[in-house]
């Protein structure tokens, strides 16, 4: 079968670069599972947009704060002067963002950010209202349960994928494919994404030799309640201290000015240090406290989260809630110029998470991720549209591997396990070499096809943080205690 675009992933930045390639073009969305679940659809905070042309400015100077050095400027003022266009289409094609009586739009505010500057819709439903949004505005086909199992790349241009889905093993070909997969969740036991997110298409971008960076920095959020049962954990949004919600210890102390003088609202990366730092000193369970909150308000604002929290058993907002950082988004991945165009690579685009543009450095701010999905992908189908590139089709070999064998279950739990303890918050040499050679280990036994990805993608992950020597962002090396 042959497409003009193939689109894998259906989150934010598929679904809106769909948007942007005209009915015309055959365009094939593929999905994993049910379309809603990846990261956008639980997204939580907002999207941050800079407010007005004055904004700009100081959009981009927080969002360089907080990515520590590293971001790439370019980048950080491309997402930043595209964020009110983008928000503006949306908006005149229907999409509804909370607002004030006045009938002016709403903005919260959250960590790292000088003003309020964060959209949202039905509260703490921002991501569900987008994705629905963007399904319903889907004008091409979408595959669910269409699992992509190989990139049919051949020197520096990618063909189309190899897949799975009920009718069978074949490969799809296109003049163009977008990966916007989502990022690496699954590899670690503590996190707050979808059970889709993976890190597998990175690790087919890994075996097909494309460029990766920065993936040693993987962000923790702060205020995570890990009690639960399922595999995605609950996150308790940014968006909660932005409105007044405090970290405390079992004594009712907020303790983070010990660390930052901005409290609650300093940089994840240094709130998720400062929880793990003092927790492990005081051996204290950590809290997130709605001291402030009237309930009324809480279920109006944050509806979703009030519900989670009441169905565990917990009454806010006279309970604290115990919290730990884990793992929430991956900043490095897939190296694209500022289209999303692959390093080298003549069709193949990637945005959203699995993409590194460096435009969120060594710490994302805090709901710039919804944005650069929006920014990057409209950028990346215009690019599409502009280039008008069709490839002489080549036939490639279905992908034969096994892809489940028996004992991946138990191991993924051990990368997981492994994943969490030496490649977490805080890091050190031993134990990132020492979680290197259990994946390498995993790698040369008898393992399907899939969970091969994940570990490829882990080891990335790992030999990027040995590289990089010194401290920076949320790449923390911990002083070894002998
Ligand atoms: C949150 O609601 O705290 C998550 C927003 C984000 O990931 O930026």
């Amino acid at each position: 079968m042959n497409y003009d675009v193939i689109i894998v992933g259906a989150g934010i930045a598929g679904l809106h670069a769909a948007m942007h390639l005209p009915k015309n073009l055959s365009c094939l969305v593929l999905c994993k599972d049910q379309p809603w679940e990846c990261n956008t659809f639980y997204a939580q905070g907002g999207v941050a947009t800079a407010v007005d042309e004055n904004d700009i400015a100081f959009h981009i100077k927080d969002t360089l704060e907080a990515g520590a050095t590293l971001c790439d400027k370019d980048a950080v003022e491309v997402m930043s002067s595209d964020s009110i266009g983008v928000i503006r289409d949306l908006i005149s094609k229907g999409l509804k963002f909370d607002r004030e009586n006045s009938g002016e739009l709403k903005y919260t505010k959250e960590g790292a950010h000088t003003r309020s500057r964060i959209l949202h819709a039905e509260g703490d439903g921002t991501g569900r209202v987008i994705h629905s949004f963007l399904i319903a505005e889907l004008k091409h086909t979408l595959f669910k349960n269409a699992l992509v199992t190989d990139l049919l790349i051949d020197e520096n241009r990618c063909y189309g994928v190899s897949v799975v889905t009920k009718k069978g093993e074949y490969n799809l070909y296109a003049n163009n494919i977008i990966l916007a997969s989502g990022g690496i969740g699954s590899i670690y036991e503590y996190h707050t994404n979808a059970h889709t997110i993976s890190g597998e298409i990175h690790g087919m971008a890994i075996e097909h030799g494309l460029s990766m960076q920065d993936m040693e920095f993987v962000q923790f959020h702060p205020t995570v309640y890990v009690q639960n049962s399922w595999a995605r954990k609950l996150l308790l949004s940014e968006a909660l201290r932005g409105e007044g919600a405090y970290i405390v210890d079992s004594k009712n102390r907020r303790f983070l000015f010990d660390y930052d003088k901005r409290g609650e609202l300093a940089p994840r990366d240094i709130i998720s240090r400062s929880i793990f730092d003092y927790k492990h000193k005081s051996k204290e369970e950590i809290y997130l406290s709605f001291e402030p909150f009237e309930q009324s308000f809480l279920k109006k604002r944050f509806p979703n989260i009030y519900r989670n929290l009441t169905s565990i058993g917990f009454d806010i907002p006279k309970d604290k809630i115990p919290i730990s950082p884990a793992f929430h988004y991956s900043m490095g991945g897939i190296k694209t110029d500022l289209d999303g165009k692959v390093d080298g690579m003549k069709n193949l685009y990637a945005i959203g998470e699995v993409a590194s543009t460096r435009v969120h450095g060594a710490n994302r701010l805090a709901s710039n991720s919804l944005l650069e999905g929006l920014v990057f992908s409209r950028r990346a189908a215009r690019r599409i549209l502009e280039d008008n590139y069709t490839l002489k089709q080549k036939n490639f070999q279905i992908c034969q591997a096994q892809l489940y064998k028996e004992q991946d279950k138990v191991l993924k739990e051990t990368l997981r396990s492994i994943m969490w303890k030496h490649v977490g918050v805080a890091r050190d040499i031993f134990g990132l070499q020492s979680a290197l050679g259990g994946v390498e280990v995993m790698l040369q036994t008898d393992i399907g096809r899939m969970f091969k990805l994940r570990l490829l993608t882990s080891a990335e992950v790992i030999k990027s943080a040995i590289s990089r020597k010194e401290s920076l962002g949320s790449h923390y090396i911990k002083k070894i205690e002998i």
